[in-house]
């Protein structure tokens, strides 16, 4: 029988009195671009330390690769690839000698070592300036460096944590290509983001809030049980508009979303009817919920102050 390549089972890690990762359990298919999403504050970068052997839970156990973390660290840290939050690279070396301390630290050396850093430095697009300098890189080259380093030695699981975090949407797309590529390879990947809009990249994601698991499927699941009746609207002033909107026509809730107004409603036909004619509106329609309209009603209530970057 084929090992997950991750079993989380209720999975607690507590600082003090308080609790960080509050009985997450989940589990990761080979193969798989898993999505770990949340807000600031949610408990990704916890649970992924815990993951990769950095820090002890306080009760449960996480399986990677069929073996307990918490038993047998130093094995489970041979087969995976980390990628912190914070930043790992030397930014007063270049690229290449990034390049050739991760693979020392893998325990390359020699022609090895020089072919493995020319392959990884191809995979992540970065070939040809392994003369420059990371101070002088932009976000997203400095992120993909980071990515190379932590392919090095050819992890069969790849934990990313927040690896899109500062990087401009564009970059960020190309950054998701170099993650489908990994997977198409066979690796499986764990990725955590704050950013809803990537959600819709993952196979199957969990929705993580203040420690806990609020929901988890793919992209289609999540939406299909949990999204609520969308009426986009459009208007010249949607904050000025918000409580007027929020107060008409079935209308449960209105969110400013971008440029435009996502009201819920159990009725989204009728309301879009209804608000279409109310003056100031330039356009009200049904659309699908996005991942974020689903993470906004499962969290209603129980935001965390100061922890919900993930709706805005
Ligand atoms: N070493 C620590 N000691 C005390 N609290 C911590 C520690 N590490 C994280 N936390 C707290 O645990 C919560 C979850 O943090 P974190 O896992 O970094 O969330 P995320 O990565 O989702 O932003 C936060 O409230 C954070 O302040
Ligand atoms: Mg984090």
């Amino acid at each position: 029988m084929a090992e997950k390549a991750v079993l989380l089972d209720r999975l607690v890690k507590r600082f003090g009195r308080f609790t960080a990762v509050d009985s997450i359990s989940l589990s990761v298919e080979r193969g798989e671009v898993f999505g770990f999403l949340g807000p600031n504050g949610a408990g990704k970068s916890t649970t992924i330390r815990i993951m990769c052997g950095l820090l002890r839970p306080t009760s449960g156990t996480a399986v990677i690769d069929g073996i307990d973390v918490a038993r047998r660290p130093e094995d489970v840290r041979a087969g995976i690839g980390y990628m912190s939050q914070r930043f790992s690279l030397y930014r007063d070396l270049t690229v290449g000698e990034n390049a050739a301390f991760f693979a020392g630290v893998y325990g390359l050396g020699g022609r090895e070592a020089s072919a493995r850093i020319g392959e990884v430095l191809a995979d992540v697009g970065l070939s040809g300036v392994e003369s420059l300098q990371v101070s002088s890189l932009d976000p997203g080259r400095r992120q993909r460096l980071a990515l190379g380093c932590s392919l090095m030695h050819r992890p069969r699981i790849l934990f990313l944590d927040e690896p899109t975090s500062g990087v401009d949407p564009r970059t960020r797309g190309e950054f998701w290509d170099i993650i489908y590529r990994l997977a198409e390879s066979g690796v499986t990947v764990f990725v955590t983001t704050h950013y809803m809009q990537e959600a819709d990249f993952c196979s199957r994601l969990a929705m993580i809030h203040a420690g806990r698991l609020v929901a988890s499927g793919t992209p289609g699941d999540l939406r299909r049980e949990h999204g609520p009746g969308v009426v986009e609207v459009r208007c010249a002033d949607p904050s000025g508009m918000l409580d007027a909107l929020s107060q008409s026509a079935g209308v449960e809730e209105a969110f400013l979303f971008g440029d435009a107004i996502h009201a819920y409603s159990a009725d989204p036909a009728a309301s879009a009817a209804a608000l279409s004619a109310i003056s100031g509106v330039s356009a009200a329609r049904v659309i699908e919920p996005t991942l974020e309209d689903v993470f906004v009603r499962l969290v209603r209530g129980t935001a965390r102050p100061g922890g919900t970057e993930a709706a805005g």
